[in-house]
Parts: C-alpha cells; sequence; structure tokens
C-alpha cells in the first residue's frame, strides 16, 4: 500500500514530540500527463495527482518556536518564526519552513502567531521527477492555512508553494506541481492556464478504457535548483524577448518560420518545443473528449520526441524507458517532469502492464543501467486534512 497510514505519521509525530498532533494533513505527488516546461512560460499543462502522499502531522505552541522532522533525517530542525529567512533556510526542512516564510512574504502577518511542531512522513519518492517537494510543500501549506486560520484558497496556497520553491529552495520552477497536489481530483487531470491560472478539471477515465500510466523511475536523480532548468527556462526567455513577446505563450507554430530566422538554431529548437508542446496539450484535451485515452498516445511520443531533440532534457535512460515500454506494448510513452533525469511513464493496457515491465527491466539490465523502480500510479485527490 502506497499511501502512509495516518497512525504512522501520527506515532512518528508523538515519538519525537511527547504529545499528541491537533491534525494530520496530506498532499500528493504528481504526474504530468503532458505540457512540459510550459509553465513558466505562461502556457498550459495537464498534471495529475497520484496516489502517493507526504503526511504531515502538527501541533501548535505556546510560544514563537518552529520544531521540524521527518522521516528523511534524524535531526530536529528549530528555528523562531522571526528568523525564518530564505538564507537561514537548506537541507530538506527549507521545504517546509520555506512555506512558513512564503506565507510571511505573501502578506501573512507572522509576528504574533503560534509557532508548531511538525513531523513529516513521505511516500513520494524522491528525486523521481514525481513531486516529492511540491508534496511536502502543499500538506504544511494546507496545515498551517487551518491551524493559523489564514483562509487561503487553493491557488493562493500553490503560489505559496512555488515562492517557497523558488526562492527558500532555490529552484527557479513553475506553478504546476502545486497546483497539481492542491487541486488534483479523482480519476481526473487538472488542465491549468499558466497564464490566466484558470483551472478545469479533465477527467481520464483510463480505467474505464483498461488503460494505467505506469511510471519508470529511472534512478538518475535530478536537482532543480541547479544544472540545466534554469538554462532552459533562460532560453525560453531570450527567445520571447528576441521575438518581441512577453512569454511563449503568445508564439504560434505558425510563427515559428518568422522564428527560425529570428533565432539562433539552438534558441529556436527551445522555442519550438513550447510552442508545439503548448498545442499538444490543448490536442491532447480535444482527443481525450473525442475520442478517449487510448487515442493519446501519439501525442504522448512527439511530447518525448521533442523533449529529446528540441528541448534536450532527456537522458539515455529515460529514452530506453520510453522506447522500450512502446515497443512492448504502451500506447504512448514520455519523461515526465523537469527532466535530466527522473521518471518516463507509459499509457498502457493492464493486459500489457506485466509484459512492458520485464521489458524494460531487461533492457536496463542489458544496458547496464541501475534497476529502474517500476509501478502504476492512479489519478487522485489532492491535498486533505485527515485527522
Ligand atoms: C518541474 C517544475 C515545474 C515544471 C516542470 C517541467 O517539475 O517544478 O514547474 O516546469 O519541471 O514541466
Amino acid at each position: 500500500m502506497s499511501i502512509t497510514p495516518t497512525h504512522v505519521v501520527s506515532t512518528g509525530f508523538e515519538e519525537r514530540f511527547g504529545r499528541r498532533p491537533d491534525g494530520v494533513w496530506s498532499a500528493p505527488g504528481r504526474v504530468n500527463l503532458i505540457g512540459e516546461h510550459t509553465d513558466y512560460n505562461e502556457g498550459f499543462v495537464l498534471p495529475f495527482a497520484i496516489d502517493r502522499r507526504t503526511q504531515a502531522a502538527l501541533a501548535l505552541r505556546d510560544d514563537t518556536r518552529i520544531n521540524v522532522t521527518s522521516t528523511f533525517s534524524d535531526e530536529t530542525v528549530s528555528i523562531d518564526i522571526a528568523d525564518l529567512d530564505p538564507q537561514n533556510l537548506s537541507g530538506w526542512s527549507a521545504y517546509p519552513l520555506g512555506i512558513a516564510w512564503a506565507l510571511g512574504a505573501s502578506g501573512v502577518e507572522l509576528a504574533g502567531r503560534p509557532g508548531f511542531d511538525l513531523h513529516i512522513d513521505s511516500a513520494v519518492p524522491v528525486g523521481a521527477g514525481l513531486s516529492s517537494s511540491a508534496a511536502i510543500e502543499c500538506s504544511v501549506a494546507l496545515a498551517l492555512n487551518d491551524v493559523w486560520q489564514l483562509g487561503l484558497s487553493r491557488p493562493a496556497l500553490a503560489l505559496v508553494g512555488q515562492l517557497a520553491e523558488n526562492k527558500a529552495v532555490g529552484a527557479p520552477t513553475g506553478i504546476m506541481d502545486q497546483s497539481a497536489s492542491l487541486l488534483g481530483q479523482a480519476d481526473a487531470a487538472v488542465f491549468l492556464d499558466c497564464r490566466s491560472l484558470e483551472a478545469k478539471v479533465i477527467e481520464l477515465r483510463f480505467a474505464r478504457a483498461g488503460l494505467e500510466i505506469l511510471v519508470i523511475n529511472t534512478m538518475v536523480s535530478h536537482a532543480h535548483a541547479t544544472g540545466g532548468y534554469a538554462d532552459r527556462r533562460a532560453s525560453c526567455e531570450a527567445g520571447a524577448a528576441a521575438l518581441g513577446v512577453t512569454s511563449l505563450r503568445d508564439v504560434s507554430s505558425l510563427d515559428l518560420a518568422r522564428a527560425a530566422d529570428d533565432l539562433d538554431e539552438e534558441t529556436f529548437r527551445r522555442v519550438r518545443h513550447v510552442v508545439t508542446e503548448n498545442e499538444r496539450v490543448l490536442a491532447t484535451i480535444e482527443v481525450l473528449d473525442s475520442a478517449g485515452a487510448r487515442a493519446i498516445g501519439d501525442l504522448l511520443d512527439a511530447s518525448h520526441l521533442s523533449m529529446r531533440d528540441d528541448f534536450e532534457i532527456s537522458v539515455p535512460e529515460l529514452d530506453l524507458a520510453v522506447e522500450v515500454a512502446r515497443a512492448s506494448g504502451a500506447i504512448g510513452a514520455r519523461m515526465t517532469g523537469g527532466g535530466f533525469g527522473g521518471a518516463a511513464i507509459a499509457l498502457t493496457p493492464s493486459a500489457q502492464i506485466a509484459s512492458v515491465t520485464d521489458a524494460v527491466l531487461a533492457a536496463f539490465a542489458a544496458a547496464g543501467y541501475r534497476t529502474p523502480e517500476i509501478f502504476t500510479v492512479t489519478p487522485s485527490t489532492g491535498a486533505t486534512r485527515d485527522a
């Protein structure tokens, strides 16, 4: 069972703090079905929340201290509310403490608020591209929204999570992951317009079509606070500036011929990925509606090729996972998330799950790659209060 029962996180809290928590909150990781590196370009994304969650047990204190513990580490990180500042935060605790800081930076008066004890337990694999970070941020954001009685909406909490990720963790990421974790619904994806932040629930009906999403975690870990993610974001911003638009959202495939003349070859390919990916998200929604999930395979495949060849964020392990999954029965497959490692997803008929899994395991062994973790995920409900 991938969902940690609430009593486990409550017991962990009691062991560390010697009292019962005031409540338990949880938030899921996510898989992005399609729409990669489009969120910070004010484009479209179609992620869904998965059935692997992070749980946060929390109790308010009588003073202004914050103590955080987790199953990631033996340390207790302790700080006074007045000292919350991105410069003072590091490691795993930057995620939960970053949320408390980001609430303050978003206009919540922190002075005079009670501190809290917090214990975190997570069933979302770290470094797999399934947004374990957003799951921590969103469970803690929902918890603080409740215990501090802030009355913030879920879209507002998603922005708080993104601010924590950008400033406290230092990863220049977009709004997709936190939106999926807070707005997800069972058997559905979240279609988010990252310019207006308007969200729409899109029913997926995978089970009814006899399909499942297989996640292939390549075990190649990545971190978006360092490395290629920021470079890609900078290329997109440079491309938009050179084309005279605020963001690549304002470029369509009809503009690409002109863009090829105006941009250097590499920037052009970066731009082409974003432009065509936005169009693939819209096409996926149309096809889901008109023909059902069995008909979206080509769009998933095209998305992967665009990330591999134009955006250049794939790695050999992801390409192998995608190729072998397709060759052994998946309807469509692509890497998911920010890239440079992490996981691929394969939309697979239930009857083919075992053969796809075996074929990918065999291919990784033959290539001398680390053994991947392969499991199915179900589109699930977003962040909740559980106890
Ligand atoms: C990471 C980021 C998201 C998004 C994806 C790529 O998951 O956190 O904001 O940019 O990469 O689509």
